[in-house]
Formats: C-alpha cells, sequence, structure tokens
C-alpha cells in the first residue's frame, strides 16, 4: 500500500532579522506515522511547527496538510490540527472538564460531542478522577496529560507535540509516551524532542534539523540498514564457549575484530551480509551451540552524532 503524505513541507525558509532559521527546508510525514522531530536547541524545530499550525508566517515554501494549503492566520487547516505547545498554559480557575468544553466550543464542536469526547479524553489521559479539581492545583504532568486532551478533542488528523516530556519525571515520561502509542490509532503525529531514546520508541520516522533544512530524514529501520556497521553480535551457551572461539574467530580471513564479553562475541567482518552466514557455518562445524545472532545496528544517537556539526 502507498501510503499517503499526511503532512508534506516544501521549502520552507524563514528568518528572524539577519538570522536565518529555516533554509529551503523539505519534508514529508506519512498519514499513521509517529514523526520525530530532533535537532539542537535553536535549529528551528518550534519555528516549524508555529509555521504548521499558522501562527508564524515563513518567507518561501509551503506546508500542506492532506493536499490542503496552511495559510498565515487563517484557521482552515486548523480542525484537522491538535497541537500541544512547549508550555501549556490554562485558564487554573477552570477544573479539566470546563477547559475542554471550552476547547470545545472554540473548535465549534456540538455540546453532545464535547461531552463524549471529554469523558473518552479524560479517561485516555487518566485524569478522570481529577476531572472537577481545578487545573491550578494540577503538577506539571497532569498538565502535559490535559494538554493532550485538549489537542484531542475535536478529533484532528495530526498532533503536533513540542518536547511533551521535557517537564515529567521518567514515570510521567513513560506514561505520555504510552499515550503516544496509543493515539497513533487516530491521529498521526509531528513530535519534536531532544531525547532520543523516547524517539526509538515511539517514532517510526525522523527528521534532524541542522543549518535550516533536514540533515538526516527518513524511517528509522531505514535509516539503521543503511547506516549499519558491519558487526554481528552473537551469544553463545556459555562464557567458557565465547572464549574459546575468540581466536580461531579471529583466524578466519574475513573476520577483522573480535571483542565482547561474558557469554557475548561481537565480530567485525568485511561484509556483514556475506559473511554473517561463513560465522555461523564456521561455529557450528566448532560444536557449539548459538544462542542469539543479531547484526549491531547504530542507535539513533550514533546516527545523531554522525551527521550534527
Ligand atoms: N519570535 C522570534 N524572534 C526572533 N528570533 C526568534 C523568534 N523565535 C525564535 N527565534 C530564534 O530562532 C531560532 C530557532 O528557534 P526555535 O525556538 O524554533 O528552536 P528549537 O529548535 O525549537 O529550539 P529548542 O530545542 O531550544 O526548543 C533561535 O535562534 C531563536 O532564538
Ligand atoms: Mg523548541
Amino acid at each position: 500500500m502507498i501510503k499517503m503524505a499526511l503532512l508534506s513541507i516544501e521549502g520552507l525558509s524563514k528568518s528572524f532579522g539577519a538570522l536565518q532559521v529555516l533554509n529551503n527546508l523539505s519534508f514529508e510525514v506519512e498519514q499513521g506515522s509517529v514523526f520525530g522531530f530532533i535537532g539542537k536547541n535553536g535549529s528551528g524545530k518550534t519555528t516549524t511547527m508555529k509555521i504548521i499550525v499558522g501562527l508564524l508566517k515563513a518567507q518561501s515554501g509551503s506546508v500542506h496538510i492532506s493536499g490542503v494549503p496552511v495559510k498565515y492566520g487563517e484557521t482552515k487547516t486548523n480542525h484537522m490540527i491538535g497541537y500541544l505547545p512547549d508550555v501549556p498554559e490554562y485558564y487554573g480557575f477552570f477544573n479539566a472538564i470546563e477547559y475542554l468544553r471550552l476547547v470545545g466550543q472554540i473548535a465549534n464542536m456540538s455540546p453532545a460531542k464535547i461531552k463524549s469526547q471529554t469523558s473518552e479524553l479524560l479517561e485516555l489521559v487518566g485524569l478522570q478522577d481529577s476531572a472537577k479539581r481545578k487545573i491550578r492545583g494540577y503538577s506539571r504532568g497532569m498538565k502535559q496529560r490535559l494538554g493532550i486532551a485538549q489537542a484531542l478533542i475535536h478529533e484532528p488528523t495530526l498532533l503536533i507535540c513540542d518536547e511533551p516530556t521535557s517537564a515529567l519525571d521518567p514515570q510521567g515520561r513513560s506514561d505520555l509516551l504510552g499515550l503516544l502509542e496509543l493515539v497513533r490509532q487516530r491521529t498521526t503525529v509531528l513530535l519534536s524532542t531532544h531525547i532520543l531514546t523516547d524517539v526509538e520508541r515511539v517514532c517510526d520516522a525522523v527528521g534532524v534539523l541542522d543549518g535550516g533544512k533536514l540533515a538526516l530524514y527518513g524511517k528509522l529501520d531505514e535509516l539503521k540498514a543503511a547506516h549499519r556497521r558491519d558487526t554481528i553480535v552473537i551469544e553463545m551457551e556459555s562464557a567458557a564457549a565465547a572464549q574459546r572461539l575468540a581466536q580461531p574467530l579471529l583466524g578466519l580471513p574475513f573476520v577483522q575484530q573480535v571483542g565482547g564479553g561474558g557469554n557475548t562475541l561481537t565480530i567485525d567482518v568485511h561484509n556483514v551480509t556475506a559473511n554473517g552466514r561463513d560465522v555461523l557455518a564456521f561455529l557450528s562445524e566448532q560444536d557449539s551451540t548459538v544462542r542469539a545472532y543479531h547484526v549491531l545496528e547504530p542507535s539513533l544517537e550514533s546516527l545523531y552524532l554522525d551527521v550534527i556539526a
């Protein structure tokens, strides 16, 4: 199945005075995807997100959501977008139900729809028990949860989250990532964050913003495969077996280096595709049991550090 681009950004440039933040930025986010938008402080992630929601005007380029162009200051595309800003602000004297009602009214929803969405979303984000407490007494994590509910109330096709986990403790972060995993069934997500392990957990595609454009862009598994190193990791049945095999492995013509620890061997070969089965064949001749075999994948962190100057 060919997936349609839900969000399409083309040739976007944006300067603040003499400072050029975006320089001919282009990328697409597929429908149903959770896209990790990463980059150094000040690289322009929030700027890009604000342009997508029509809060900032770009000097040139275009943004389309489901084929509909985004125009600065216009709200035509905003019914398709849910936005969780980096610093969500609330009227503290409202409780969650009252606040969501206001947001739903602004989005022109019917009272019945607001009611059903409110109860469903409060349950989804785990705030049903605090729904009648004033927001002013909420913790930061609770405010983030309410932010997600607020962003989803009008059933947007694109959810934009600007560093939603930055203020959260590890439990809150894990909860929020779990929420995003749930939410992805109903909406496409554009997520900016500095926490690369979060991206590895929930995102299927990434873009690294650097110098105003994407320095790395694509599906996470494809990027990892493309930047794969020729290293095989093998788990033997025991540390003794691994130790015994290290030296003989090193004697094979296609093996460059052998490392590891415990019952694990990490073997650098010339070409992992061709030599992987050679290594396995050799090990089986040695009368040893291989418990696990995999090709070492680069982490997102190492990919990121490779492209960021
Ligand atoms: N309204 C503004 N006026 C002038 N400069 C701005 C404005 N908004 C952003 N900038 C500048 O544009 C650059 C990009 O900012 P932006 O907030 O988009 O970065 P970011 O990638 O979201 O960073 P962070 O990771 O710190 O959130 C920064 O140098 C910032 O100072
Ligand atoms: Mg930002």
